[in-house]
């Protein structure tokens, strides 16, 4: 079984990018900790990151035989419309998560236009959000 882990626009680059909000932890320790979580059922992480909406897309329809997402769609929160669509044809569980809290930070971070489709959300949480989902998701599924 596979499990998507789906980074958005400008998270490649996490550990170095502003730290003093997002982290040190890098993309690469992300992945790492989810695969960790879910290694003992057995399942796999793919695990894809793009700073494009429309390759974002694509990724989600290649792989609705996972059997979740954990989805951290950066700044397309807020208007991320297509992203919406896309999400909202995804058969499986999933779970937005963002390393900030959004909620504590500018007024134009305070609406997802996913929120209202994903199981649940996870801010503010750092890396540790994406571990929190990935069990989550463990929880909700069965096998
Ligand atoms: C983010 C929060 C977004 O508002 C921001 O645009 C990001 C990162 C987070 O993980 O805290 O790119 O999704």
């Amino acid at each position: 079984k596979k499990l998507l882990l789906l980074n958005g626009p400008n998270l490649g680059i996490l550990g170095k990018r502003e730290p003093e909000i997002y982290g040190t932890a890098t993309l690469a320790d992300v992945e790492e900790s989810v695969a960790k979580a879910v290694a003992d059922r057995g399942w796999h992480v793919v695990a894809v990151q793009r700073e494009s909406e429309g390759e974002l897309i694509q990724t989600i329809q290649d792989n609705y035989e996972t059997v979740g997402a954990i989805v951290n769609p950066g700044a397309l929160m807020i208007a991320g419309w297509s992203l919406r669509d896309a999400l909202a044809s995804y058969p499986r569980p999933w779970i937005e998560v963002h390393l900030s809290n959004v909620w504590a930070r500018e007024s134009f971070r305070h609406e997802s236009v996913l929120a209202p489709l994903a199981d649940g959300v996870i801010a503010g949480l750092g890396a540790d959000g994406y571990r929190l989902a990935a069990q989550a998701l463990l929880a909700r599924t069965a096998g």
